[in-house]
């Protein structure tokens, strides 16, 4: 009897812990970032690949805005990143100076339950999320604490709210998720970043994973 109760205790606490669920290696979604600190701002659109640890990000122009407006591609394997500026219409090559930033739940966060964002009251006004915190050291030793959360169903990123204390905090959302990528040349560079020799070769020097890009 005993034993049973004890093995009855043991499945409904297991059962309670949150198990990390595993967000989808490729994606593309609106997201929208903000960094008061830093005066920082970015809405756009981001194409995520955390096989081959590169990211696409092309921002959401506002017509009639004097601000730049930006299409950067990452990679991160090469440490590369292209930048275009879409008012000047120039591209500049440079090194990438921080860590890929992976958009799944780590081994090391802890869970802070789960929760509904709107409301559960009705069918389709809200929508349960898993929650979890963090933190990871930047290369300058600086600690970033984070808490962010994904859909409880497929385990797609909803929001990310980092904090340090160098940097401030900053609340990143994704939106309108899509799982795949949807074309397949959005990790190559545009025409504009590349010399004529890289542009023939475009296929051979960037879509294969891993390859050195200098
Ligand atoms: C791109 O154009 C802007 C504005 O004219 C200029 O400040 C910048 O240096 C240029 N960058 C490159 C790589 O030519
Ligand atoms: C960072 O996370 C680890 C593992 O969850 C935790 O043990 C540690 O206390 C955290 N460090 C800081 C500075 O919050
Ligand atoms: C970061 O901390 C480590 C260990 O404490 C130290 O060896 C390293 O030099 C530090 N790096 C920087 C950029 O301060």
């Amino acid at each position: 009897m005993f034993a049973a109760l004890l093995l009855c205790l043991v499945g409904i606490a297991v059962a309670q812990r949150p198990q990390p669920c595993t967000t989808p290696p490729q994606w593309e979604g609106r997201v929208f970032d903000i960094n008061e600190q830093q005066k920082f701002s970015l809405e756009g659109k981001l194409s995520y690949d955390a096989v081959y640890h590169r990211e696409r990000i092309v921002d959401e122009i506002d017509e009639g805005s004097t601000a730049d407006y930006y299409d950067v591609l990452s990679l991160f394997d090469s440490r590369v990143e292209f930048v275009y500026n879409f008012k000047a219409r120039n591209c500049t090559r440079r090194e990438i100076q921080r860590p890929w930033r992976d958009f799944g739940i780590r081994p090391t966060d802890r869970s802070y339950g789960e929760a509904y964002i709107g409301s559960s009251v009705f069918p389709s006004t809200g929508v349960l999320v898993t929650i979890w915190a963090g933190n990871f050291t930047l290369p300058s030793n600086d600690t970033i604490d984070y808490v962010s959360t994904w859909t409880y169903t497929g385990c797609l990123p909803v929001s990310r709210t980092t904090y340090s204390d160098k940097f401030g905090s900053s609340h990143l959302s994704f939106y309108d998720i899509t799982v795949g990528i949807s074309d397949p040349n959005v990790f190559i560079p545009r025409r504009e970043c590349v010399s004529a020799e890289e542009w023939e070769n475009r296929y051979a020097l960037f879509d294969v994973p891993h390859k050195k890009i200098h």
